[in-house]
């Protein structure tokens, strides 16, 4: 089977969030279990690096209708570890600093998606399924349906319903252009709404974890989209993402001071040393909590920022990295200014820093608000670090809260979204920490839970193979 990605951001060459990591890892997994050929179609932005672009071939050069204009697209390639990437260039929308964020957001994806489109003529490649990714590329499957019915079967994948990509309704006349009986499939609430078209017009739709998928049917998490993704419930199924446990791996990790697999005393070197680096007390018994992420309110910031000061008067330490809205920045730089000794707040990203709190850390911060999947505490298992998260969306699927009677569980959770609620499920992830015999259960059961792409994989290949391989049944 061909299957032919196509999404807004991919890993190596740009990203902003774990969409990114799941463009630069399902296609290859796929491939690798020899369950289907996958190649990507990405904007080429002036922000991805001379490195990657310095490799590419162009291609093709073509025209796309972007309302009453005519707009350049270039075409090229990259083969990069075993996948084909193809970039569409504008001089007019991707020469920007940045990738998103521009008043003209809307039509920049018009035209990307409609160039994907367009583009199926001028690649040496006939994909079966076209499989767009949030809502940048919602378009690419309402005009995938509309201009190749039936030979090209469509799949449209939810990793945020939040952003929806909103336009002035005007906008199917001066962008899209299509005859009026297809406003329907476009419109919402009297705006055009691409993550709406893409949910329309695909024939399947899915989302990133199986809880998600039955959320976002509800109006706290549906966005306003919710009796919409009631009506396709026949199609909407929710599959795990993985991480790149060859990338994330304690074992080899180039990033982290001392390498390590099940022991224990090794975490807690990677602990001192970062300690040491932070400024922090360095005590290799002192439990230390981290967050990573961008600060955010989906990610619970809200209810951490309130409970911090109570939690840091015992004998723990926090760390938290992350850049984001101001209020969170301030509030958590105030918070380690006051606590010196036990509070570290470094506003930047990098990967590098990310890794070592990983490594040194023993839990992991993640009440958020809603998590369509969530990678991070995925890679905090791969780390041996217990998650802390609130049981929604995929951190539901992937944490279960540990139960002292009967041993299981490989962290800790609570429900509501309520700020006490996570300070006791904090104070009492700090008693099992103290119970050695307890603590010793939970690590275990830490190690064994590994979420690869493995299984994920194959059921993305499940849901194409039942797509081709469905006859449309006879008429009467
Ligand atoms: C979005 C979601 C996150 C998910 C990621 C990749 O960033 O917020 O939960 O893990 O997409 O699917």
């Amino acid at each position: 089977k061909k299957i032919l990605f196509t999404a807004s951001e991919c890993t190596p060459f740009v990203k902003t969030g774990g969409l990114a990591d799941v463009i630069g890892s399902l296609p290859q997994a796929l491939q690798n279990e020899g369950l289907c050929e996958v190649r990507v179609v990405l904007p080429l932005y002036d922000e991805i690096s001379s490195e990657w672009t310095e490799q590419m071939e162009k291609t093709a050069d073509f025209q796309v209708q972007v309302g009453w204009r005519s707009q350049e697209a270039s075409l090229y390639e990259l083969k990069h570890e075993g996948v084909t990437y193809y970039f569409i260039g504008n001089d007019y929308y991707y020469t920007r600093k940045g990738i998103y964020g521009y008043y003209d957001d809307g039509e920049r994806f018009v035209f990307f998606s409609r160039a994907v489109v367009e583009a199926l003529q001028h690649i040496d490649y006939e994909p079966d399924i076209l499989h767009g990714h949030d809502w940048q590329t919602g378009l690419a499957v309402a005009f995938a349906k509309i201009f190749h019915p039936g030979n090209l079967k469509t799949v449209f994948t939810i990793h945020n319903i939040k952003y929806q990509g909103l336009m002035p309704h005007h906008a199917f006349n001066d962008l899209i252009q299509l005859p009026l009986e297809h406003f329907g499939g476009f419109e919402w609430n009297g705006m055009i709404n691409c993550m709406k078209s893409g949910i329309f017009h695909a024939d399947k739709i899915t989302t990133v974890s199986p809880s998600y998928a039955e959320e976002i049917k509800d109006p706290f998490y549906g966005e306003s989209l919710h009796p919409l993704l009631r009506e396709r419930n026949a199609d909407l199924s929710g599959v795990i993402n993985g991480i790149n446990a060859e990338d994330y791996n304690p074992m080899k990790d180039p990033n982290i001071p001392v390498n390590y697999s099940h022991s224990r005393v090794k975490k807690k070197e990677n602990k001192e040393a970062l300690q040491e680096e932070l400024g922090l007390h360095v005590n290799r018994d002192i439990p230390v909590y981290i967050a990573i992420s961008r600060l955010v309110e989906q990610k619970g910031f809200h209810l951490l920022e309130r409970i911090l000061d109570e939690f840091l008067q015992q004998e723990v330490q926090v760390i938290i990295l992350g850049t984001g809205e101001y209020e969170f920045e301030e509030s958590f730089k105030h918070l380690a200014w006051k606590h010196q000794s036990k509070m570290a707040t470094l506003l930047k990203f990098d990967e590098g820093t990310a890794r070592k709190l990983y490594a040194g850390a023993d839990f992991f911060l993640m009440p958020s608000k809603f998590e369509p999947c969530g990678l991070s505490q995925l890679i905090a298992l791969r780390y041996k670090t217990v998650p802390i998260v609130r049981e929604t969306g995929g951190l539901k699927d992937t944490v279960q809260p540990f139960n002292e009677i009967t041993g299981e569980g490989n962290g800790f959770s609570f429900t509501n979204y309520n700020a006490h609620d996570l300070l006791s499920v904090m104070n009492y992830s700090l008693s099992i920490y103290h119970q050695p015999n307890l603590w010793d259960k939970l690590i275990k059961n830490v190690n064994k839970s590994q979420f690869s792409w493995k299984e994920s994989a194959k059921a993305y290949a499940g849901i194409y193979s039942g797509l081709t391989e469905t006859e449309t049944a006879p008429e009467e």
